[in-house]
């Protein structure tokens, strides 16, 4: 977490009803983007918020029951950021700019699931195995609707710990095995155990690690009015990380990252 940036809520835009009336990269977003640049290369998507760099993260009428960041209503299930993806970030960036009902954002680390002894080794030996696929979220528009969603699997193993690709909402489930299913719903019960709540404040900035921890957040009641939460999100992608050999060879739904560091970073 870095605490904090300078934020003054009389001074920012108002909480825009969406994505696409927000600003493009307010100061909290460069700074981010500065601080992003220090720790890695800062990407977006082009099918997800016009490709922006920085997003924002705000209630938006007729959305209020999806399972994206425009909800409100509805317990955002904690996952993997763009989980359906293999070049998904490995650091998630959220920067607060308002908050006024210090509404949760809901964290929660694979390793503290295990090491909790919430799965067996027979459990997490399953969900090592490609079971279902992960699809991609409603948030994204274009990509590649035709291919044939390929089973990933939900936990696998980094140098330094166990790591996840999770994203209940967008897992069709109907192709796992009982045994698979029974492994997820106890790792989802972990999950929601070792959980953890951060209110974020303006100017706080939480850093992710993605393969490790999934986030999410608690439902509540937005107003519309121009004071409702905003947070900024930005995605880091790693040069020395690797992922499963496997995810290589995904097509990743047609969606494609946005990289406009990548020729200074080489
Ligand atoms: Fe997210």
């Amino acid at each position: 977490m870095l605490d904090r940036l300078p934020i003054d809520d009389m001074l920012i835009d108002s909480t825009p009803s969406s994505w696409q009336t927000a600003d493009t990269c307010p100061a909290l977003g460069f700074a981010m983007t500065l601080i992003g640049l220090a720790l890695g290369e800062p990407f977006g998507w082009a099918g997800q918020q016009d490709g922006r760099l920085v997003n924002s993260i705000v209630p938006t009428p007729g959305h209020e029951n999806e399972q994206t960041g425009a909800s409100s209503s509805v317990l955002l299930s904690p996952h993997t950021e763009d989980a359906f993806h293999p070049d998904r970030a490995h650091l998630i960036m959220l920067g607060c700019m308002r908050n006024h009902e210090s509404i949760g954002t809901t964290l929660a680390s694979v390793r503290d699931v295990l090491a909790g002894g919430y799965l067996s080794p027979d459990e997490i030996a399953h969900l090592r195995q490609p079971e279902c696929p992960i699809l991609p979220d409603d948030s994204y528009v274009g990509g590649d609707e035709s291919q044939a969603p390929a089973p990933v699997g939900t936990l696998w193993q980094r140098d330094d710990g166990a790591c996840l690709r999770y994203d209940p909402a967008y897992t069709p489930d109907s192709t796992g095995r009982p045994t698979w299913a029974r492994a997820y719903a106890k790792l989802e019960a972990g999950l929601a155990s070792v959980s953890q709540l951060v209110a974020l404040e303006p100017g706080q900035v939480l850093i992710l690690d993605n393969d490790v921890a999934v986030h999410g957040r608690v439902p509540f009641t937005a107003r519309f009015d121009g004071t409702d939460r905003w947070l900024l999100r930005l995605n880091i992608r790693l040069a020395d990380r690797d992922r499963p050999a496997a995810e290589s060879f995904e097509p990743g739904f047609g969606q494609v990252v946005v990289r406009p560091y990548s020729e200074v970073l080489v």
